[in-house]
C-alpha cells in the first residue's frame, strides 16, 4: 500500500493539493493552504472500506412515498423561507454576517417551538449560557423551556442529544466553533468544519431531528468553511441586511424541500426581530416621488408581490471612462440595458456616469425589473419626473422589445392595494389576468418608453418656458409702465 502522504487543503474552497502552495490553484486565494493528515475526512474512509460492496435493489420513481411532515417554527416569515416548516431529519445551514441577528432569530424560533411543547436544544459554541439567557430575558423568552448548553465538542453534543426524548429541533451556533476528534486538523479549519458537519448531519438523518447550523459569512459573501458544507446540507438560508437599516431579509439559497425564491422580511427592534408581513409598505416608506430618476418596480419575491423603488442618477462624467455603479441589481444587466437604450432608444450615455440603486437594501434578480430601471434612467437623464402613482414592470429584450413577465395580475393587485393608480407594463403580460382598478399602459418597445418620458420632459420644459416668458412679459410691462410714469 502506498505510504500515506500529508495533504494540503485550501481553507477557503476545500481544494486538496499534494504540495504546499502559496496560492490555491482552484480559487486563487493567497496563503490559504493548510497541512492536514490524510487519515481524516471522507476520502480516507473510502480507501479503508474499499473491497466488495453489498448489492442493493434499485427502484423506480413510482411507488409508495410519504409527503414529508413539517414542523412549524411559529414564525411565519421563517416558515415561508423553509418552504412551510422544518422537515424532520433535515439539516439547514443559516449564513450571515456577524451581528446580523442569526442568534436572535434562532433563539426566538426555539422559544416559540419549545413553548408549543416540542423538545428544543440550543447549543452555543460562541456565547456562554449566561449570555444566551441574558438575551432571552431581554426578549421576554426566559420562561420557554428551551434546553441550553455552551459546548463545542461534536462527540459530546451527539452523546448528550441521544439521551432522553428525541429533540424536534437542534440549533448549533455556530458550525465554525465545533470540533471533533475524528479529524486531526486544528479547530476552525475546513477539515474540522466539514467533519463536524458530517457528524451532525449523520445524527439528524439517523434520528429524524431537524438540525440548524449557523455559519459565518466571510467579507466576500461566502459561508466560511464554506462551499464544503453547503453541498452536504438540505437547505442553505442566508440572512442579509443593510448595516444602517433595521430590515433583515432571509433568503433560501438552496432548498431540497421547497422553493428557493421566497424571502422572509424582518425588522430588528429593541425586542428582537419582528416579522414584516407587508414589505412593500416598508420598502416604499420615505419615498420622494417628486424627484427625477425614481421609478417604482412591481416585483415578485417567490409567491409574494413586493413593490420597491429603483433610483437612478445619470450625470455627465468628468472621467475618460464613465463610471457605472449598481447596488441591489446585476451590473451585467445594467450594462445590457444601457446598450439597449443607446441602440434602440436613441440615448447617448457614453459621456455619462450611471448609478443605480434599489431602495431599502433589497436585491433584485428578476428580469422584470428592466422596464422600471430603464424608466428611472431615462427620467434621470431627461430630468422628467415620472408619475409618483405609477408602477413599472417588464423585461427588456436586446432588440428593444418589452417582453411579458409572469404574475402580471398579482403585481397590479399589490400596487392597487398600496394606492397606485397606473401601471406601465408589457403588452402581453395581462392576457388572462385580472387587471384590477389600475389604468394600464401597454408598452411594446423601449423607444416608446423613451418617447413617453421625453414628452413629459418637454411638456415640463414648455411649462417652465411659458412661465419664464410670462414672467418676463410681466416684467417688461411693469418696466414700460414705470417708464410711462
Ligand atoms: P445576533 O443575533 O447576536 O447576531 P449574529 O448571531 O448574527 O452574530 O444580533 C446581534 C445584533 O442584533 C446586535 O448588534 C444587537 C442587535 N439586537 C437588537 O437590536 N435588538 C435585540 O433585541 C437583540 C437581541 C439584538
Ligand atoms: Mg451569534
Amino acid at each position: 500500500m502506498a505510504k500515506a502522504r500529508t495533504n494540503y487543503v485550501c481553507q477557503s474552497c476545500g481544494a486538496v493539493a499534494q504540495r504546499w502552495q502559496g496560492r490555491c490553484e482552484a480559487c486563487e486565494a493567497w496563503n490559504s493552504m493548510a497541512e492536514e493528515a490524510p487519515s481524516s475526512g471522507i476520502a480516507a474512509r473510502a480507501v479503508r472500506g474499499a473491497g466488495k460492496g453489498r448489492v442493493f435493489a434499485l427502484e423506480g420513481l413510482h411507488g409508495a412515498h410519504r409527503e414529508a411532515p413539517r414542523i412549524l417554527s411559529g414564525i411565519g416569515e421563517l416558515d415561508r423561507v423553509t418552504g412551510g416548516g422544518f422537515v424532520p431529519g433535515s439539516v439547514i445551514l443559516i449564513g450571515g454576517e456577524p451581528g446580523i441577528g442569526k442568534s436572535t432569530l434562532l433563539i426566538q424560533a426555539c422559544a416559540r417551538m419549545a413553548s408549543a411543547g416540542r423538545r428544543v436544544v440550543y447549543i452555543s459554541g460562541e456565547e456562554a449560557v449566561a449570555q444566551v439567557r441574558m438575551r432571552a430575558t431581554r426578549l421576554g423568552l426566559a420562561e420557554s423551556p428551551v434546553e441550553l448548553a455552551a459546548e463545542t465538542s461534536v462527540e459530546d453534543i451527539v452523546a448528550t442529544l441521544q439521551t432522553g426524548e428525541r429533540p424536534a429541533l437542534v440549533v448549533i451556533d455556530s458550525i465554525q466553533t465545533m470540533w471533533t476528534d475524528a479529524a486531526e486538523a486544528s479547530p476552525g479549519t475546513v477539515t474540522q468544519v466539514r467533519t463536524s458537519a458530517q457528524a451532525l448531519i449523520r445524527y439528524a438523518k439517523t434520528t429524524g431531528a431537524c438540525v440548524i447550523m449557523v455559519g459565518h459569512v466571510t467579507k466576500d459573501g461566502q459561508i466560511a468553511g464554506p462551499r464544503v458544507v453547503e453541498h452536504m446540507v438540505d437547505a442553505v438560508v442566508s440572512f442579509e441586511g443593510d448595516g444602517g437599516r433595521q430590515f433583515r431579509i432571509l433568503r433560501a439559497v438552496k432548498n431540497r424541500f421547497g422553493p428557493t425564491d421566497e424571502i422572509g422580511v424582518f425588522e430588528m427592534t429593541g425586542a428582537g426581530l419582528s416579522e414584516v408581513t407587508n414589505p412593500s409598505a416598508l420598502f416604499l416608506a420615505g419615498r420622494d416621488g417628486a424627484a427625477p430618476g425614481a421609478a417604482v418596480f412591481a416585483g415578485m419575491e417567490g409567491t409574494r408581490p413586493v413593490l420597491v423603488e429603483i433610483q437612478a442618477l445619470v450625470a455627465p462624467t468628468s472621467l475618460g471612462t464613465p463610471r457605472r455603479a449598481v447596488v441591489g441589481w446585476d451590473p451585467a444587466r445594467l450594462s445590457m440595458l444601457l446598450a439597449v437604450l443607446e441602440a434602440h432608444g436613441g440615448l447617448k450615455l457614453g459621456q455619462h456616469d450611471v448609478y443605480l440603486n434599489v431602495a431599502g437594501g433589497l436585491r433584485i434578480d428578476e428580469p422584470a425589473a428592466d422596464l422600471a430601471a430603464a424608466a428611472a434612467l431615462v427620467s434621470s437623464l431627461t430630468g422628467a419626473v415620472l408619475p409618483g402613482d405609477s408602477v413599472f414592470f417588464g423585461e427588456v429584450a436586446l432588440s428593444g422589445a418589452i417582453r411579458p413577465v409572469s404574475h402580471g395580475g398579482q403585481r397590479l393587485k399589490e400596487a392597487a392595494k398600496l394606492g397606485f393608480v397606473a401601471a406601465v407594463a408589457p403588452a402581453g403580460s395581462l392576457e388572462g389576468q385580472e387587471k384590477g382598478p389600475l389604468s394600464v399602459t401597454a408598452c411594446g418597445h423601449i423607444a416608446s418608453l423613451v418617447a413617453d418620458v421625453a414628452a413629459r420632459a418637454t411638456s415640463r420644459a414648455h411649462t417652465r418656458e411659458r412661465t419664464r416668458e410670462e414672467t418676463s412679459q410681466r416684467d417688461d410691462a411693469t418696466r414700460g409702465r414705470r417708464r410711462e410714469n
